[in-house]
Order: C-alpha cells, then sequence, then structure tokens
C-alpha cells in the first residue's frame, strides 16, 4: 500500500464575514475541502452559496469589509493565512493562480499581452530576462499560436477564447501548484470551452496542479472533476468523488439538481438547473438545516438542528435523512427553465 498523498489544498473550516449596515453576516459558516496534485475539484452550488467568497478567502483577496475570521488555508500543509501581510502576498501569489469571474479584474485594455504575463512575474520577484522567457513559454503551453507575435497585441484584438487562455497563462506563469478558475468559461461557446477546459487538463497532468473549478454547469463537472463539492448557503453539504455523486447522491439538494439536469433540447443554456423554493437569505438563516424549507425529504429533527457534514459511505454529506429513508416523489422539485 502506498502511503497517502498530502493534499496540495487543504481548507479547513473557514469562516468568512461580512460587515454591513443591517450588522455582520457570515457568507462562508465552515468550509472545508482537500484537493491533492494532478486532481481537479469542482465546486457548485446556486448563485450566492458562497463559491466566489470561498474562492477569494482562499487567494487572500476578500473584498472591504470582509474578514475571515476563523479556520485554515494549507499550502502542502504549511499555513497561510496566519502569516504577515508581504509573505502572504507573496506566496499565495506565486503558489496560488487564480482566474477570476469578474471580467473587471481580467486583462489590462492598454497593456499588450505579454506585457500582462511578464507584469505579473516581475511582482514575483523574476528577473527581466526569466520572465520574458517564461511569458513566451506561458503563451504557447495555453495553447495559443505564434506567442511572440501574440505578446505585442492588445486585448481587444484577441477573440473571447484567446483571452481567456491570456488569463490563465498569467495565472499559471508563476508556476503555481493550485489553479483556482472561479467560472471561466460561462461566456465561451461551447467549442471554446471544451478546448479551454482540454487545454487545463492537460496542464493539470503535465505539471500536477491541483485544480479548483467553480461552475454552474453540470456537464463541466462531469467532464473534467475528479470530485465536486456542492455549497449550499455558505457551506459544503455534499462532497464526493465525481461518479459516486452523479450515481448516489447523499444531500437531497444535490439529489433535486440532478434531477432538474436539463433535457437535451434545453442543454444549451448550460446553467445549473434551479430547484423550487426560494434561496435562502444568509442574514436571517433558520436555526436548522438551511436547506430544509425547501427539502422533500424533511423531517422534524431538521428544522431544530443543522447537520454536520460526516462521512456517508465515500462520501461526505450534511443531511439528516439518509438516501435510504428519502421518498421517492419529488412534488417539490422542478426545473425552472427559461430563466
Ligand atoms: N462585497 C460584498 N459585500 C457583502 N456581501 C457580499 C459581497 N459580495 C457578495 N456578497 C454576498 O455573499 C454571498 C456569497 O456570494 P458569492 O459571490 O460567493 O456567491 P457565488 O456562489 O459565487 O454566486 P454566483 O454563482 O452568483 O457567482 C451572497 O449572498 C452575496 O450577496
Ligand atoms: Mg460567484
Amino acid at each position: 500500500m502506498t502511503a497517502p498523498v498530502l493534499p496540495v489544498l487543504s481548507v479547513r473550516d473557514l469562516h468568512t464575514s461580512v460587515a454591513g449596515r443591517g450588522g455582520t453576516t457570515e457568507i462562508l459558516r465552515g468550509v472545508s475541502f482537500d484537493v491533492r496534485s494532478g486532481e481537479t475539484l469542482a465546486v457548485v452550488g446556486e448563485s450566492g452559496s458562497g463559491k466566489s467568497f470561498t474562492a477569494l478567502t482562499i487567494a487572500g483577496l476578500l473584498p472591504q469589509g470582509a474578514t475571515l475570521t476563523e479556520g485554515e488555508v494549507l499550502l502542502e500543509g504549511a499555513d497561510v493565512v496566519h502569516l504577515g501581510e508581504n509573505r502572504r502576498r507573496a506566496l499565495r501569489g506565486a503558489q496560488i493562480g487564480m482566474v477570476y469571474q469578474d471580467p473587471m479584474t481580467a486583462l489590462n485594455p492598454v497593456m499588450r499581452v505579454g506585457h500582462q504575463v511578464s507584469e505579473g512575474l516581475r511582482a514575483h520577484g523574476w528577473s527581466k530576462a526569466k520572465s520574458a522567457e517564461r511569458t513566451l513559454e506561458v503563451l504557447a503551453e495555453v495553447g495559443l499560436p505564434s506567442p511572440r507575435n501574440l505578446a505585442r497585441l492588445y486585448p481587444h484584438q484577441l477573440s473571447g477564447g484567446m483571452r481567456q487562455r491570456v488569463l490563465i497563462a498569467c495565472a499559471l506563469a508563476p508556476r503555481p501548484k493550485v489553479l483556482i478558475a472561479d467560472e471561466p468559461t460561462t461566456a465561451l461557446d461551447v467549442t471554446i470551452q471544451q478546448q479551454i477546459l482540454e487545454v487545463v487538463t492537460a496542464l493539470r497532468d503535465d505539471y500536477g496542479l491541483a485544480v479548483v473549478w467553480i461552475t454552474h454547469d453540470l456537464g463541466v463537472v462531469a467532464r473534467i472533476a475528479d470530485s465536486v463539492a456542492v455549497m449550499y448557503a455558505g457551506r459544503v453539504v455534499e462532497q464526493a468523488a465525481t461518479g459516486l455523486l452523479f450515481a448516489a447522491p447523499q444531500h437531497p439538494y444535490t439529489d433535486g439538481l440532478l434531477r432538474s439536469i436539463p433535457t437535451p433540447a434545453q442543454r444549451h443554456q448550460a446553467a445549473l438547473p434551479q430547484i423550487g423554493g426560494n434561496p435562502v437569505s444568509l442574514s436571517t438563516l433558520p436555526v436548522g438545516c438551511p436547506f430544509e424549507p425547501r427539502c422533500p425529504q424533511r423531517m422534524e429533527r431538521c428544522a431544530a438542528e443543522e447537520p454536520p457534514l460526516t462521512e456517508r459511505g465515500s462520501s461526505l454529506a450534511a443531511c439528516w435523512v439518509p438516501p435510504d429513508r428519502w421518498v421517492d416523489a419529488h412534488p417539490d422539485l422542478r426545473v425552472v427553465t427559461g430563466a
């Protein structure tokens, strides 16, 4: 038997709050997961469940007013949260590459593409010569043609798919151990999306990268992820190997998502299916399980006490009701289409 491999990225019980006019709201309420070298973890969950906040917390890039109040981010076993600000920035920037959801933080429109990649490297202390060399190398690695010519272009001279490759090149240039991508392909057409997924998967295998891929698209999850973390109301409510999650979901919310996968005719929408009932508000959470008001499997205990994330077979799930006690009918669950 081989010894278990230490996860490259280990996220332990993250609690992140934001201060607002109405007081403090806890956005992440204990997020935990591990990602190993050469693995992709997909993070799914409806809008507002805390996926981007999880990414920003890990990268140490929370917006103003938001604070990590509890928890640890371990890179190869070393805590990167409780370091001085400067070391933290240096370490995370070089070891955690990030592709953002927010297009405003994407490419600088007035800076040549090659310059954007090499600037990032210079900021991490690379010499001028080494950054120039690495820039051309990484542009080629993400599958961009004629890197030397391409490096001289401005972002508006590139297609959407090429721009996305440049962003991935920026993130991967310092040879990080972890890549976090927050819905990087949503705006692209299906063929280009597929190409980006293939490039990242190939680089993951070559570099032994640990990838965290945030997405609304369960088709993408099935294609690229080794395991999946399903988020609901600021927590992971289920984590499992991808095949297992699709075959035998252990949380009624996951079950609802899978039952609501669009028919082939609706598939072009490529959005995470929505299930019935209202999304939960983080500022007015019920005492029990936050999914209880929408859950077709709910029982008395669910409204009284929030279930912890615990082992259930080879999966982890935060639910009091095991699948063998679930009722068959799902009257509350329906696909909300055309949104
Ligand atoms: N700057 C902010 N200040 C206060 N609250 C915020 C801020 N940004 C997001 N939130 C709140 O934090 C919660 C989680 O947001 P987050 O962006 O992580 O969701 P998400 O899962 O990434 O959603 P989406 O799928 O829409 O990208 C939401 O309830 C959101 O309203
Ligand atoms: Mg988001």
